[in-house]
């Protein structure tokens, strides 16, 4: 008990540096370099900075000692992930590494920060990064007609931008998927890989209108299978035509302009990004 509450009293006053963030990507291109960064305190009387290291895995693969000559030292350069160049200082510590070519693997970083002696307190952060070419944009809809009429079949086309691993595309139809309803295409089309291996998806969509309401959403969602899976999505709208009034107007021919407008201002995609809530804590950046 006397061992417990004099070992906290002891943490509380002789502190060490704090880590205020650690900037690792969740997803990382292996066609280009990763850059991480190590952001870190230190309090009034706490003992000077001892050494910044970084880990991946396991493995030291870089080490800041300011009181040393050189005062950076890179580790295990051969393998994949290993550190091109480090910058650090009394405030930060950036590396830049080279990733494995091979999608979806996943890479935990830790950057270490110890405080000089006695007592050489030390603490740590870490962060996974997983290899991939998340997409850059929101999928695109392609064929939303301006007015459908009841009874119509409708094909629709989502398209995603390249991207590795690819994409798998659902879609929602007034916020139910796809296979629950019988009149769909059951399946995500993957092109061959570009001159970087990237490959794009896309999905066609035929609907039949078959509602009483007037306005039928459609949403298209491609999720990479990564970790956590990355996930882009459309939304679309389309009208329905309340006949046989409608005919009545674009027959009439002065009225259409303004079903266009509003057509145009429906048809438009609306668009969102977000990641899978429950995997939010593998990091921060
Ligand atoms: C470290 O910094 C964080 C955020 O700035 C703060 O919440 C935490 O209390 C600090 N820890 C210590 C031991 O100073
Ligand atoms: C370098 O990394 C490889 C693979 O991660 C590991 O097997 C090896 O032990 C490391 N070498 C050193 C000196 O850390
Ligand atoms: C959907 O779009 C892709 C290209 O993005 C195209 O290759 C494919 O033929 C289209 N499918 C349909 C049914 O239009
Ligand atoms: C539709 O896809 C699911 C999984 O993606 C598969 O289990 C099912 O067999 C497919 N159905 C058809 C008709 O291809
Ligand atoms: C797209 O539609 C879904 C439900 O269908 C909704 O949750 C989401 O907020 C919509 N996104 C935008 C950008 O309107
Ligand atoms: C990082 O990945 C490892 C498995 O590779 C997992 O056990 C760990 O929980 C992950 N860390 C975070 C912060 O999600």
């Amino acid at each position: 008990m006397t061992v417990l509450l004099v070992f906290g009293l002891f943490v509380v006053i002789a502190t060490a540096h704090n880590i205020t963030s650690l900037d690792v990507p969740r997803y990382g291109d292996p066609h280009r370099e990763a850059n991480l960064v190590c952001y870190y305190v230190n309090e009034k009387n706490d003992p000077p900075l001892h050494s910044v290291k970084w880990y991946r895995g396991t493995h030291e693969i870089f080490r800041f000692t300011p009181e040393q000559l050189p005062p950076t030292r890179i580790f295990n350069t051969t393998t994949g992930g290993g550190v091109t160049r480090g910058s650090c200082n009394l405030h930060s510590c950036a590396i830049s590494v080279v990733l494995p070519r091979s999608y979806n693997t996943r890479l935990s970083f830790t950057c270490e920060v110890s405080t000089e002696g006695p007592r050489f307190a030390v603490v740590k952060q870490t962060k996974n990064l997983t290899v991939a070419v998340i997409l850059r944009e929101d999928p695109v809809i392609v064929g939303v007609p301006g007015i459908v009429q009841l009874g119509e079949d409708v094909l629709l086309n989502c398209t995603t931008g390249n991207a590795m691993p690819p994409a798998n595309i659902v879609w929602y139809i007034d916020g139910k998927p796809e296979r629950t309803e019988p009149w769909m295409v059951n399946n995500t089309q993957v092109s061959y890989p570009n001159e970087f291996g990237l490959r794009n998806s896309w999905r066609s969509l035929r609907l039949r209108v078959n509602t009483l309401r007037s306005l039928v959403s459609v949403r298209c969602e491609a999720t990479q299978p990564t970790w956590p899976p990355y996930v882009r999505s459309a939304n679309a709208s389309l009208v329905v035509a309340r006949s046989p009034h409608l005919s009545m107007f674009t027959a009439s021919g002065s009225s259409t302009t303004v079903f266009e407008i509003s057509i145009a201002v429906l048809a438009s995609c609306l668009s969102s990004v977000h990641i899978f809530s429950k995997y939010s804590a593998l990091s921060e950046v």
